[in-house]
């Protein structure tokens, strides 16, 4: 069994397109209520969106967590766009492959998320399914505030999810 010293995590390029794609479409899949996309919604985008998501030349930006040069987790930062705007980002696409849970490595994406937001924006948002105890413990641990609740905002099949929105304030930091 790997330990999270054994897990490297790095922002990921135009050249992890397809790791990443696979890793994303498994997400939705898998656990569908943790996600405002949905697998047919991820599917249906062109491959050179894909690539262009993750080129490194501008703040939006997603890490990867690797073993053995394996993608087993990920989180995005996604810049809110417009002038009134543009001063918050999303965290977004937080998961990790089930067998390799519950050793840190989801924190330490998150963490990366944070170090690259800190220079870039002045808050950063979440949003959480409210039932998600193992998401909701990690951003909880790493400052993350709630300041509203949305009902109903995720609907999967009959089911409807509320979602615990949460933010981070970077300032002082
Ligand atoms: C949420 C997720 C990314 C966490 O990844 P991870 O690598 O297991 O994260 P970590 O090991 O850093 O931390 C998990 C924490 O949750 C805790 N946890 C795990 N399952 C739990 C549960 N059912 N109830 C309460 N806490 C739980 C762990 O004990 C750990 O806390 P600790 O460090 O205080 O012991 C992973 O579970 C996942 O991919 N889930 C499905 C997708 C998802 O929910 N994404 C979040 C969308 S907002």
């Amino acid at each position: 069994m790997s330990t999270a010293s054994d897990i490297h995590i790095r922002r990921l390029g135009p050249a992890d397109a397809i790791a990443f794609r696979d890793l994303r479409l498994e997400a939705l899949s898998t656990v569908p209520e943790a996600f405002g996309s949905s697998p047919e919604e991820e599917s249906a985008r062109p491959m050179d969106l894909v690539r262009s998501r993750l080129t490194n030349a501008g703040p939006d930006a997603v890490f990867g967590a690797f073993a053995d040069n394996m993608l087993v987790g990920m989180a995005g930062f996604a810049l809110s766009q417009g002038i009134k705007k543009r001063h918050k980002g999303l965290l977004w696409g937080v998961f990790v492959r089930a067998p390799w849970r519950e050793r840190g490595t989801g924190e330490q994406l998150v963490r990366a998320v944070i170090d690259h937001a800190l220079s870039r924006v002045l808050l950063l948002q979440a949003s959480v399914v409210s039932s998600n105890a193992a998401a909701r413990r990690i951003y909880h641990r790493l400052g993350f505030v709630a300041y509203g609740m949305e009902p109903r905002a995720l609907r999967v099949g009959d089911t409807f999810h509320n979602e615990d929105l949460l933010m981070l304030d970077l300032e002082d930091r």
